[in-house]
C-alpha cells in the first residue's frame, strides 16, 4: 500500500543546528524501505506551538500518516505528546502500549518513553522517541497494524 508520510524531528539543539538532526532520516529511510511516499519534513524546537504548526501543515499538505520523533522523555522540555494530544480527534492507546513493551526487551529506559498514536483529522500521528535507533526499532514495532489503520480512515462514510 502507498502511503504518504510527514515526518516532523522534534529537538531544540537540531533547531538551533547543535548537531544534525538524525531521527527524520533514519525514519525516512525506514519510510521508503516500507515502499512508502515521504511528502514532507519539518524539524521544530521543543515548543507546543512550533510542533502543532507543523503538524497541521502536514495534515493539510495531505499526509495520510505522520511520524514524529523527539520530545517524548520526561524532562522538562518534552512536550510532544501534550502537543499533539490538544489536536486530537482521538487515542491509539495500543500503539503505546506495544510499543513500550517491546521496547522493554531492549532498554530498561523504554518504561520513560510516552510514545504514542493519536487521529488529528483523518491523519495517523505515531510519536517516536528521539533516539534514531529507537524511532526505527518503536516504528518496526508497530508497523503491521498501520496500513490497515490508514485504510480505515480514509474510507468515505456513507450517508443513509
Ligand atoms: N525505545 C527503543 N525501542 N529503543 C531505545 O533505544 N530509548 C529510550 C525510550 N525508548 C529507546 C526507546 C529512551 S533512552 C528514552 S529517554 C525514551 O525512549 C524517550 O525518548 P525521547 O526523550 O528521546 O523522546
Amino acid at each position: 500500500m502507498n502511503i504518504q508520510v510527514g515526518i516532523i524531528s522534534v529537538s531544540d539543539r537540531a533547531t538551533e543546528g547543535v548537531y544534525e538532526d538524525a531521527g527524520g532520516p533514519a525514519l525516512k529511510d525506514a519510510a521508503v524501505c516500507y515502499g512508502w511516499e515521504v511528502l514532507a519534513e519539518d524539524v521544530v524546537p521543543d515548543e507546543i506551538r512550533d510542533i502543532q504548526r507543523a503538524l497541521r501543515m502536514q495534515v493539510n499538505k495531505g499526509c495520510q500518516l505522520i511520524l514524529t520523533t523527539g520530545g517524548t522523555g520526561v524532562a522538562s522540555r518534552d512536550v510532544t505528546p501534550e502537543a499533539v494530544r490538544e489536536m486530537a480527534v482521538r487515542e491509539l492507546p495500543g500503539f503505546g502500549e506495544v510499543m513500550r513493551i517491546e521496547s522493554m526487551k531492549i532498554t530498561p529506559n523504554a518504561i520513560l518513553s510516552r510514545n504514542l498514536a493519536v487521529i488529528v483529522d483523518s491523519t495517523l500521528v505515531i510519536c517516536l522517541p528521539g533516539k534514531p535507533k529507537g524511532a526505527v526499532e518503536c516504528l518496526g514495532f508497530v508497523k503491521g497494524a498501520i496500513p490497515h489503520c490508514i485504510k480505515v480512515l480514509q474510507e468515505v462514510p456513507t450517508s443513509c
